[in-house]
């Protein structure tokens, strides 16, 4: 009996979460029909929010705010340099301001993701897929809807700008969005590649050791729209994870907070600082750093208003070479200073992530020695 009730409700949600994604009008559709009550999908198990109530306020931490102004400068960088190697060993996490973007460029790619998003629903609709192949995607909650416990209240763009051999042609960008996709993600590949050489001499070796590594590779956008939530207490913008490439670097509209780091078993909120973006260290470069560098927990509230913007650049690694082998770097290895990871090769790694819900993923658990 009690068995049957189980695989009913699980056959209910299952329709649901199928009923919702054929809309195709994404999270914003069911914000815009204004809805006062949280559809069921997005509701949170009650031992995880039972679990977030214990949580203390720690409102009096915040994330390191660095600047790079001067970064080619002998002595300024060295400083730099001792920044950026404190936040990653620690936080894994860490805001730039003076990063060399301008405000214009930054701006416009914020107003390109709200205009893709709040533009007529049957435009949206061209592009909303579950397709993991096709490079510009448009998706509601996250690429494990169906396998997760709880939809995720956000509505993401997905845009894979240089997955190697295939040249991205830009004319794939949605109209609204393609000039300034354009132009942000040459500013943020060459800011990308600033910070590796910063993070390769915070690890002793040359600037362009991480670069050689192809860590600059597999640039790719993730343009999330969070619509308000009528009960954000008991939803998620995205849920705890992170991230799996070698970083990745995030601008968020400076409306609501909403980004979360776990901090000693604390979730602290990373304020948004004005003309600042966000830069965290992923999984791989926890595991070629063997354990130096911190990838850090990190998770996206649900807000009351809204709507939240933020885009995620990430840096994967070269996607069209499934068979490369990343494991620690031999230069940071020592008899004192053994290997903490193994070696692993790219197409094993990226299943694993995918075959497996965000919310059970245990990262670099998989890969200890
Ligand atoms: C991500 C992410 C946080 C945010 O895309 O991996 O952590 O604030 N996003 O949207
Ligand atoms: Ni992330």
């Amino acid at each position: 009996m009690a068995d049957s009730s189980v695989i009913n409700q699980q056959y209910d949600r299952l329709q649901m979460l199928k009923a919702f994604d054929e809309t195709k009008a994404g999270v914003k559709g069911l914000h815009d029909s204004g809805l006062l009550k949280l559809p069921q999908i997005f509701v949170r198990p009650s031992e995880e929010l039972i679990a977030d109530l214990k949580h203390e306020n720690a409102h009096q931490f915040q994330v390191p705010v660095i600047d790079l102004s001067g970064v080619d400068d002998g002595g300024r960088r060295k400083q730099i340099v001792e920044e950026v190697r404190s936040a990653a060993e620690t936080w894994g996490f860490f805001q730039v301001v003076n990063h060399g973007i301008p405000r214009s460029v930054c701006d416009g790619m914020i107003d390109g993701v709200r205009d893709f998003n709040e533009q007529d629903v049957d435009q949206k609709k061209k592009y909303y897929t579950r397709d993991m192949k096709r490079s510009v995607r448009y998706h509601s909650c996250s690429f494990d809807l169906f396998r997760s416990r709880t939809a995720t209240w956000k509505d993401t763009l997905t845009i894979a700008l240089n997955s190697g051999s295939n040249l991205f042609d830009h004319h794939e960008l949605p109209p609204v969005c393609r000039d300034s996709t354009v132009e942000y993600s040459k500013h943020v590949e060459n800011l990308g590649n600033i910070l590796l050489g910063l993070l390769s001499e915070a690890l002793g070796l040359e600037t362009e050791f991480l670069g050689n590594m192809e860590c600059s590779e597999g640039h790719r956008l993730h343009c999330h729209y969070y619509p308000p939530c009528p009960e954000p207490e008991l939803a998620i913008g995205s849920t705890k994870h992170s991230d799996a490439g070698f970083l990745t670097i995030l601008l968020q509209n400076q409306v609501v907070s909403g980004l979360q780091v776990l901090c000693q078993g604390r979730w602290i909120d990373i304020q948004p600082v004005q003309g600042a973006l966000v830069v965290n260290i992923g999984d791989l470069l926890q595991l070629v750093s063997n354990g130096k560098f911190r990838s850090n927990a990190h998770r996206a509230i649900a807000n009351r208003s809204g709507p939240r913007i933020s885009v995620a650049c990430f840096f994967s690694g070269p996607l069209y070479n499934m068979t490369k082998i990343y494991g620690p770097i031999e230069e940071l290895i020592t008899k004192e200073n053994p290997a903490v990871y193994k070696m692993v090769v790219m197409r094993d790694y990226l299943m694993n992530i995918l075959n497996t819900s965000l919310e059970d993923y245990r990262a670099l658990d998989y890969y200890k020695v």
